[in-house]
């Protein structure tokens, strides 16, 4: 008797010092987490469409189909991912579609004028962005050219792709360019970065400019309807956001933008793997900032839209930091580390928690640019730190999110500090809850308490991302430095859940 009663003591002692405490509300869930969340972002920048998901149809080096990267279309397949924006960025606002299309021998050349001044073939277009599409099971999302192009060019688009077989020369076109049938695209977006290298308007003035072109584009029936995403502000720019609310008429968009990136300064933005603490924890405080930018664009929107019939789409976010030396400074390649695993995962934990609002995320970008899931050199392929996040995570995608309150420890850098942990959670159609976690303090393991109220639990198990140093990533020479593995230090007793999280890891529990 007396040995049971130190055993139990000393559980509690092992415990007992948890300063993370999380309740979650297993029966208290409304809110659907919209699968586009965990959306991504493919440009016309650098080695992103070539070398990154298209090689040429050609290429008896790289296993390809239509030139289309196979090992791309797997791995981005296992990943689940939802949709993909394209073909910018501020390559949009130079893009003329019709280039795009027909007999490649044809097809007129264009400069690259925003990322390197580089000769554009315009090899890969409409056809091969929607053909490839179909082939990853994802949403295309089409961004529109309204910096430099024309109601009409951008109206022909969406009969292009969206009218059916048949009903305007444009239908035509796409028969001869050998696809009858639409692709039915549904999410458009009109203009990128309106407010700068989209055209430097004012928010007034794209107001304006937005109702002309969404005027002209038109959705063929009621079951094929177009959502469009109005250009959204930048981080703080929160008159941006309450002009298009207040100018845009209701019936012509479905959507605002957000733009936040995680850079530590814009004119010395730092190395992506040889950083120091100090920039580490510069780099989470721009990422959690996440939090506040969502929570005050939501609340403008709640005040036109109380109803929340008006999704935020944040469809550009992620790290940016100095290109990796010796490569094109306009090709904004970077490698990718522990640090970009824990940006995305507080990133997608506070999307998930705002699903109300925030209905999609687009992380930029997909392939060998800004914080990619995947990088490329010739035959070669990483899965990054944020493709394991984003694998890890995808639990989450169309499953409905659980509430959680959460009383974090600091994390405490000189004078500073953040939120060691955060957290979001979800029941998916089965029944199964998952929790995700994130625990961003450099160099404290995290006890972590949580009370699961409204459910009876019968088991637990996880997977965790981890590495030695926060600095660490995969590399083309050991691709599998940085893998979920399974997760042991977690512990069901009746309602109480006990988990202990090393430094700077990730961590997807699964309940049932
Ligand atoms: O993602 C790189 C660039 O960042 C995009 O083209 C632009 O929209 C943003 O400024």
């Amino acid at each position: 008797m007396r040995k049971y009663f130190i055993v139990i003591g000393l559980a509690a002692a092992c415990f007992s010092s948890a300063q993370n405490t999380i309740v979650l509300y297993a029966d208290k869930g409304k809110d659907i987490i919209n699968k586009n969340i965990y959306g991504h972002f493919a440009e016309h920048l650098g080695h992103c469409i070539y070398g990154g998901f298209y090689v040429g149809e050609n290429n008896k080096t790289i296993p390809n189909k239509d030139g289309i990267r196979l090992d791309v279309i797997a791995a981005l397949k296992k990943m689940k991912i939802p949709v993909l924006r394209w073909p910018g960025g501020c390559f949009a606002d130079t893009y003329h579609w019709k280039d795009g299309v027909g007999p490649k021998a044809q097809r007129p050349s264009m400069l690259n004028v925003w990322w390197g001044n580089v000769k554009e073939d315009n090899s890969f277009g409409t056809n091969e962005f929607l053909n490839m599409c179909e082939e990853l099971g994802a949403e295309p999302y089409l961004s529109g050219n309204v910096g430099s192009g024309s109601p009409q060019e951008l109206s022909d688009w969406v009969k292009y792709t969206a009218h059916p077989n048949g009903s305007s020369p444009m239908t035509d076109m796409r028969e001869k360019n050998g696809r009858p049938e639409p692709w039915h695209v549904k999410y458009w977006g009109l203009g990128n970065e309106a407010w700068g290298c989209g055209g430097n308007m004012t928010a007034e003035f794209y107001a304006n400019i937005y109702r002309q072109y969404a005027t002209f584009m038109t959705s063929w029936n009621n079951n094929d309807k177009l959502f469009r995403i109005a250009s959204g502000a930048s981080d703080g720019d929160y008159h941006w956001t309450e002009v298009l609310m207040r100018d845009l008429p209701a019936g012509m968009f479905d959507a605002l933008g957000l733009h936040h990136y995680s850079v530590i300064n814009w004119g010395k933005k730092g190395p992506a793997t040889n950083f120091t603490e100090q920039e580490y924890f510069t780099t989470m405080k721009r990422a959690l900032l996440m939090e506040e930018l969502v929570t005050k664009h939501s609340a403008i929107m709640d005040k036109y839209d109380p109803q929340k019939k008006k999704a935020l789409a944040v469809d550009e976010w992620g790290g940016w930091y100095d290109v990796e030396p010796g490569t094109n400074e306009a090709f904004l390649f970077q490698q990718n580390t522990m640090r970009d695993a824990m940006i995305a995962g507080s990133n997608l934990n506070i999307f998930n928690n705002h699903c109300d609002r925030v209905k999609m995320a687009n992380l930029a970008q997909i392939i060998n640019v800004l914080q990619a899931v995947i990088l490329t050199k010739d035959e070669k392929i990483i899965l990054t730190p944020t493709y394991h996040v984003m694998e890890m995570y995808n639990v989450h995608q169309d499953a409905m999110m659980l509430p959680l309150t959460l009383t974090s420890n600091n994390y405490v850098f000189g004078k500073d500090t953040l939120k060691a942990v955060n957290a979001s959670a979800s029941k998916d159609k089965y029944g199964v809850t998952h929790i995700s976690l994130v625990n961003a303090d450099a160099n404290k393991v995290q006890e972590i308490a949580i009370t699961l109220n409204g459910a009876n639990y019968q088991s637990v198990s996880g997977r965790i991302l981890k590495a030695d140093k926060m600095q660490d990533y995969n590399s083309f020479e050991n691709p599998d430095n940085i893998v979920p593995v399974v997760f042991s230090e977690v512990k069901l007793n009746g309602n109480k859940l006990t988990i202990k999280m090393p430094a700077a890891s990730v961590v997807v529990l699964e309940l049932k």
